[in-house]
């Protein structure tokens, strides 16, 4: 009798510890993290209740995900890392790919004209990766542990190999064909040249021990020793133009993160060369001038729709990677955004035939000088952090012998002015492809803070749709104060000035887009768009994290 109680109580234990494991929802005092995999999320708070701060337990997710969830980011791509520390501290740090020293500006033209087949699979579309060195300086500068001691267990994970979920098998399906195209991929990724199935083993013998040299040597195992060199070769082979010495000058950038206010809060921001900051300030600007709460579902949407639209036409024009172009902080000045705000009107969509014009006095360069994860620990440390590969498996390639997946971050350039990228966006000269610069990036890490202290925090991915989704997650909290589940899981729209239509998820009420299609929008219904993550403070002080309601994700906390 006793047995089978002690059986039935294991039984249940463990039953509640797989639905906590798999819950995309939490709350803790002690610590929070909310990722797309439970693996990463179970790896960062580990770390959280091994004494590390948030910082560490950042690191161990973002080095986790590029083992579970290598088809977004990894050590082949790139991040942006916002941090609010406990002492008041705001760090924005660009671990953004370059350019190789070799690139030019047409370097993607063939007969004149783009081809998009260059940029975004194979050599030339790889930037040099950032995402590892980010991490190094992150830790070294804000942690409390090394390297070494937060990449082991991904090394194990890499070594032991997970069970692919569906939302992973959707992805490598989708990316199959490619991946054919690199053995080095192909021998990882497919089984006979087809993707592997939900229920079977993924097993990362190199990733394994590419994370384990970097435990042992250091992060130059990778900038300076055989994964650099490993990849060099290749590409020179092929007609690449990564060298060994782009991976050695490689170094992260600590910026200046985007302030603004929006209805009493403060609002950080990442800082070109992501867009991100400066359009999720510029809309929230413009909504600032309407008031939204008051108006009807259907004028709501349309006047977010309208913002959206002004500021993607600014996008265009003006961003790019501030080392090399100057973007206006006249941007994100207020009065920059009443004259915007003008320009909308409730009745009907309004045309909008270029790029806005911002305040020329305040001409100063930002800061001289995918997928979304975010920590949370009992200090006050706040770590929200995107990092990508960009498209799904980067550029398809995998240098044998690594294991890391290698990014097409240089499809985030403007290829040629007027071409589209991968995501449908277009870009000038600001955004032109040039040695050692950094293609512009929409990857959004957002921290909200009232009274000088984070009380949210949202990011995403979604190429364009990330400034967009952050956006709607800060106006359903701050303006609806609706709980995470609903910030992230209500229906969410988004326009980016060209083309000139405005995606609607499905669930979105039939009687808004009935009016939003009568106010003149070209309306383009889709099944999801993006996929974010979110943190509160909750008025109790007890901190809370969302992983998105519409993947598998895990959000944990203790
Ligand atoms: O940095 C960017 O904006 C893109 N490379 C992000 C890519 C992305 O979100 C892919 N997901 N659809």
């Amino acid at each position: 009798m006793l047995r089978t109680l002690l059986l039935l109580l294991g039984f249940l234990l463990t039953a509640s510890l797989a639905v906590a494991e798999e819950s995309q929802e939490a709350k803790g005092t002690h610590g929070v993290v909310a990722t797309v995999h439970p693996i990463a999320s179970r790896i960062a708070l580990d770390i959280l209740k091994d004494g590390g701060n948030a910082i560490d337990a950042a690191v161990g997710a973002g080095l986790a995900l590029g083992v579970v969830d290598g088809f977004n980011s990894g050590i082949g791509g790139g991040c942006f890392l916002l941090i609010h520390k406990a002492d008041g501290e705001t760090v924005a740090l660009d671990g953004r790919e370059t350019a190789p020293a070799a690139a030019h500006r047409d370097m993607f033209l063939r007969d004149g004209v783009a081809d998009p087949d260059l940029s975004r699979k194979g050599p030339l579309a790889v930037g040099v990766p950032g995402a590892l060195a980010a991490y190094e300086w992150v830790l070294g500068h804000h942690g409390s542990k090394s390297i070494a001691e937060v990449i082991r267990p991904s090394a194990k994970v890499a070594r032991e190999g997970f069970t692919l979920g569906a939302d992973y098998v959707r992805r490598l399906k989708s990316a199959e064909a490619k991946l054919r195209e690199f053995p080095g991929a192909a021998a990882i990724f497919l089984n006979d040249g087809h993707a592997l199935e939900v229920g079977d083993q993924l097993v990362q013998k190199d990733l394994a021990a590419t994370y384990d040299g970097i435990a042992q040597h250091g992060i130059d195992h990778f900038y300076k020793g055989p994964i650099a060199q490993a990849v060099a070769r290749w590409m020179k082979e092929r007609g690449g133009l990564l060298t060994e010495s782009d991976f050695a000058s490689y170094a992260p950038i600590p910026r200046v993160p985007i302030r603004t206010t929006y209805r009493g809060y403060e609002i950080l921001g990442f800082p070109p060369p992501s867009s991100g900051g400066v359009h999720v300030a510029q809309i929230l600007n413009i909504l600032e001038t309407f008031d939204i709460t008051r108006l009807s579902a259907a004028d709501r949407t349309h006047v977010i729709a309208e913002a959206m639209k002004l500021a993607f036409a600014d996008r265009t024009h003006w961003l790019g990677d501030p080392g090399f172009a100057k973007v206006p902080r006249g941007l994100i000045d207020k009065a920059y955004a009443v004259k915007l705000a003008g320009k909308i009107s409730l009745e009907k969509a309004s045309p909008v035939p270029s790029h806005g014009l911002p305040p020329k006095a305040d001409e100063e360069w930002f800061g001289k000088h995918t997928t979304h994860f975010c920590v949370a620990d009992g200090q006050g440390n706040w770590v929200a952090c995107t990092q990508t590969v960009n498209t799904t498996y980067g550029s398809g390639i995998v240098v044998p012998g690594t294991g890391v997946v290698l990014n097409n971050e240089m499809d985030d350039f403007a290829a040629q002015p007027g071409k589209p990228n991968a995501f449908g966006l277009l870009g000038a000269d600001a955004n032109a492809v040039a040695p050692g610069k950094r293609p512009l990036s929409s990857m959004s890490p957002t921290i909200v803070l009232q009274d000088g202290r984070p009380v949210f925090s949202v990011g995403a991915a979604g190429g364009p749709t990330i400034i967009t989704q952050a956006l709607q997650a800060v106006v359903r909290r701050l303006d609806f104060k609706r709980p995470l589940a609903e910030c992230l899981g209500q229906a969410r729209i988004h326009h980016q000035w060209q083309p000139d239509r405005l995606l609607v998820e499905e669930s979105l009420d039939a009687d808004i887009q009935r009016a939003l299609r009568a106010k003149g929008h070209q309306l383009r219904p889709s099944k999801g768009i993006g996929v974010s993550q979110a943190m509160a403070r909750h008025p109790d002080g007890s901190l809370g994290a969302q992983s998105d309601p519409r993947i598998e994700g895990s959000a944990l906390g203790y």
